[in-house]
């Protein structure tokens, strides 16, 4: 897979590189870039963004400078762009972003991720060069660029061989093997703790038994969790 970030802080994602998922996805032969929108600007003094038409606090990417960066790295219109591969903007009134979701994305070749900051993008921007606008929750943040290091590191750790132990990705929380609910408890050593044990039935070596419990558990949360949510988290209930 290619992941493209376009960005005005390319910067930021140092840290992020760092990450072994991150690294092993790329020693497989993934890829992950910056385009820097300054880069690419086809105005002076490495201008990006504008003062809103009809006035308003803060600033607007502008959709030239969009443009311009986009056809930099593609060497194509980007109107086109949508057909090849998935141009996803980050912004807060997006598409909010889950297990399902993630899992389209992970199924991509080629995805590009477009960062703004200030007030976001210029509507032409959505409206002509992206197939694809994502959230990561109803609040907004500075800027796109920690939303798109959830989203690449989410993606990063479905795609075979980033975690290195397969198992984790097919049963873990809110995946289909789950039925969309949260994952069962974990325990590890000390089997005591301050007289706090660990449920008996997890060391008894009796897998089926084992099993069972870890579903009636991952269903009972599913069942109880967050009253405030607004979508469900879970499968049936019980
Ligand atoms: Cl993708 N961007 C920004 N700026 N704020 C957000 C977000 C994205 N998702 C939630 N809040």
């Amino acid at each position: 897979m290619e992941i493209d970030v376009f960005t005005l802080f390319p910067q930021a994602f140092a840290w992020f590189e760092r990450q072994r998922h991150v690294t092993n996805a790329i020693a497989r032969g993934h890829r992950l870039g910056y385009v820097n929108y300054r880069d690419h600007t086809p105005l002076n003094a490495g201008q990006v963004d504008d003062m809103p038409f009809g006035g308003g606090a803060g600033m607007v990417l502008r959709v030239d400078v969009v443009e311009a960066a986009l056809r930099a790295r593609y060497g194509v219109d980007p109107v086109s762009l949508a057909a090849d591969r998935r141009v996803v903007a980050l912004t807060p009134s997006g598409r909010l972003l889950d297990d399902a979701f993630v899992d389209e994305l992970a199924q991509e070749q080629r995805l590009t991720l477009l960062s703004g900051r200030y007030e976001g993008f210029d509507q032409r921007v959505l409206d002509h060069f992206v197939s694809d606008e994502l959230s990561i929750g109803r609040y907004v943040l500075a800027g796109g660029e920690l939303a798109a290091m959830v989203v690449c590191d989410a993606v990063l750790r479905k795609l075979p061989g980033s975690l290195g132990h397969e198992h984790s990705v097919l049963e873990e929380s809110f995946s289909q093997a789950l039925e969309g609910a949260p994952e069962y408890p974990h325990y590890t050593r000390p089997a005591e703790h301050r007289g706090w044990t660990v449920p008996e039935v997890l060391l008894s070596g009796h897998h089926a038994k084992i099993r069972e419990w870890r579903r009636e558990q991952s269903r009972a949360r599913a069942a109880s969790a967050h009253p405030g949510d607004t979508e469900p988290t879970g499968g049936p209930l019980p």
